[in-house]
């Protein structure tokens, strides 16, 4: 007899994303129970073959009544800390003023820095949290976020020390990546190299132990490639695992360095040949697809999946939350993105929101799956298959969402996830 603290039964529908169980490559499982203790899964699979179990006396008991359930989502690609917002500088762009227009006129990034470095740190920890929440709400149970709206050494370090706060106060878990490459800010606009020695000499120093993956905005307008080889070599040195963002806006040859890096991610894609492609395959580099971001910049551009298909690239999903160019905090508007605008099937695109994303932070077969070991972090959905999340659009389908076998959200509205517990160890969701 095993001892278990939550019990979860009635599962319709399990998706695993689990390689090699269930069926199909969402691991799918029919009437299905999940059993974890300490927060780890010990049984995830058919309700008939649920061991005897012994349940601890304040066990979670849900019953999920034949709807379907999925690991949690994993947004792979946030930029969760920020002030302000550029609502103004959207509604131009629906006007026809471009994205890098408004950066290169000094808004854009360039406007969120100066709004963060003049917010206190209460002030961006409690706007960052309500983003935390708004995700764990639709869903999400481990929520990547960088720093780079600071782009001094005291705001980027203490941009990653609020995000520390956040993590060790959430449910959720804030995995977090160091991007003071996210532009040369303007005051270091005639002297780039003296920006990255700043970054590599004192940055680097103060913001690696705070966080776990650097980054860089490799793009047309942002980091050369050359810029950007230079802070993940400097980087990999402070011991962070590099991941980049590449050809989002442009050819530039991102994608080739983050290959060549051996980036445990490539994230937006938008432009991306059959080589680099396989040279991603060949690094075992995770593509990132940003759906929102490339739906809310307009053009009709999406990361080409069949380029990325062809190549045996494996993908994953992120929000991209952040002020410019996509604002939402909602892993199931990506899942429906994904499909509709970015030409992903549906077991693609949640099996990139679940075990691509884990890969894509490092988290593989921790997070992202609902397997023997894994964390029991999962989602009830309202529907009774995953195809609702493509299918069903514009409403929030998380019934219940239990991060390390604790409800942290139930129809929609906060259980928990700043670590308030429910406190009804056993209901119905
Ligand atoms: O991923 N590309 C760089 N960073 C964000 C945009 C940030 C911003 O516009 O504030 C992105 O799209
Ligand atoms: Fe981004």
């Amino acid at each position: 007899m095993t001892a278990v603290d939550f019990l979860l039964t009635g599962a319709g529908q399990l998706v695993t994303a689990d390689p090699g169980r269930g069926d199909g490559p969402l691991g799918l499982v029919e009437r299905a129970a999940v059993a974890a203790s300490g927060g780890a899964v010990a049984f995830a699979g058919p309700e008939a073959d649920l061991p005897e179990l012994e349940l601890a006396p304040d066990a979670t008991v849900l019953d999920a009544g034949g709807r379907a359930v999925l690991p949690g989502f994993v947004d792979a690609h946030t930029h969760l800390l920020f002030a302000g917002d550029r609502a103004d500088e959207f509604a131009a762009r629906l006007r026809g003023v471009g994205y890098e227009e408004a950066l290169a006129a000094g808004g854009g990034i360039n406007r969120t820095v100066r709004d963060t470095r003049a917010a206190s740190d209460q002030a961006l920890e409690e706007a960052a949290a309500g983003r935390l929440v708004r995700a764990a709400l639709h869903g999400t149970t481990t929520c990547e976020a960088k720093s780079g709206y600071g782009l001094t050494v005291a705001d980027e370090r203490r941009s990653l020390a609020v995000l520390a706060t956040l993590d060790a106060r959430a449910r959720v878990e804030v995995v977090r990546t160091f991007l003071g490459a996210h532009l040369i800010p303007a005051e270091y606009a005639g002297d780039r190299s003296g920006y990255l020695d700043l970054l590599e000499h004192e940055m680097l120093p103060a913001c690696a132990p705070l966080a776990e993956f650097v980054d860089a905005f490799c793009d047309r307008g942002a980091l050369t490639v050359e810029e950007s080889r230079r802070v993940l070599l400097a980087g990999r040195r402070a011991g962070l695992v590099p991941k980049l963002h590449a050809n989002e806006l442009g050819s530039t040859g991102g994608a080739l360095l983050a290959a060549e890096q051996g980036c445990v991610s490539a994230d937006h894609l938008l432009f991306l040949e059959p080589g680099e492609a396989a040279a991603l395959a060949a690094a075992g580099t995770v593509a990132v697809l940003l759906p929102g971001t490339s739906f809310m910049l307009g053009g009709g551009r999406a990361a080409p999946a069949e380029v990325l298909r062809q190549a045996g690239v494996r993908m994953a999903l992120g929000t991209d939350c952040n002020p410019g160019t996509c604002y939402s905090e909602s892993m199931q508007l990506m899942i429906m993105l994904a499909c509709v605008h970015g030409g992903l099937t549906p077991e693609e695109a949640v099996l990139a929101a679940t075990d691509g994303a884990a890969r894509a932070v490092g988290r593989t077969g921790r997070a992202g799956r609902l397997a023997p070991g894994s964390a029991c972090d999962l989602v009830v959905l309202a529907g009774r298959s995953y195809l609702d999340l493509a299918y069903h659009v514009g409403v929030n389908l998380a019934a219940v969402v239990v991060k390390g076998g604790v409800v942290i959200a139930r129809g929609g509205a906060d259980a928990g996830v700043l670590g308030n517990p429910e406190g009804s160890p056993s209901d119905e969701p």
